[in-house]
């Protein structure tokens, strides 16, 4: 018999205790500890960042010489207590304005005459408003990652690593090609932390081409 469905999971509980904001930390800690992907000093983008778990975890990883970008369609309470975190409320469908943002911040610019400054790290955790029917809702997973793979041909370097959300389905594969065709490798990963029920894994693009 399926399990029934409990909000309050013991995610739920131990992301209180440890005040994340959100029980995502966990999944984006259980994806760290795999793949190793946030290093002191990087600088990450975050999209779909609210209310802002993942970010707490990236913020303390990096450090104080790393920079944390977020951006979601909801407000984020900036009061992180770590000064090295942008914030943007806007959705990822909005590329110009995102990209306006993010030079304003100095990224996807010149540092030097050799050093364009990307990032070396986007993460995203993003989830459309569900419908309940697996099918559209699976689409619009693809489309939102989609639009955030269009923000990291240009602002994620080269040889920099794409970890998204996506739920699941037949038509995943319009999601996974155009991954594949832009990063060396693609791996497909369900954190303990994720639902039984639930339809999302993570994609994890390593080494853009
Ligand atoms: C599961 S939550 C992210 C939780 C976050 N990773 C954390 O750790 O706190 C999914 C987020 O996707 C965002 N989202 C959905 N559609 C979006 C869009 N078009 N543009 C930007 N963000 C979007 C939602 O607003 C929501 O905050």
């Amino acid at each position: 018999m399926p399990k029934p469905f409990i909000i309050h999971d013991p995610y739920f509980e131990k992301a209180k205790r440890m005040w994340y904001r959100a029980r995502s930390a966990f999944k984006l800690l259980e994806i760290q500890e795999k793949y190793n992907v946030i290093k002191p000093r990087m600088n990450v983008l975050d999209v779909a960042a609210a209310p802002g778990s993942f970010l707490q975890v990236i913020a303390k990883i990096i450090g104080p010489e790393g920079k944390a970008v977020g951006i979601d369609i909801q407000k984020i309470d900036p009061n992180f207590g770590f000064p090295n975190i942008y914030l943007l409320q806007e959705s990822v469908f909005e590329y110009e304005k995102i990209q306006v943002f993010l030079e304003s911040i100095g990224f996807g610019r010149w540092k030097s005459a050799i050093e364009f400054h990307h990032f070396d790290l986007i993460t995203s955790d993003i989830a459309p408003s569900t419908t309940g029917m697996t099918g559209v809702d699976q689409y619009r997973s693809v489309e939102l990652n989609l639009a955030i793979l269009d923000v990291a041909k240009v602002f994620l370097k080269k040889w920099g690593n794409l970890v998204l959300k996506v739920f699941v389905w037949e038509d995943v594969n319009d999601l996974m090609w155009p991954l594949k065709e832009n990063f060396n490798k693609v791996s497909r990963f369900k954190p303990k932390a994720c639902r039984d029920r639930s339809f999302e894994e993570y994609f994890i693009g390593i080494g853009k081409k």
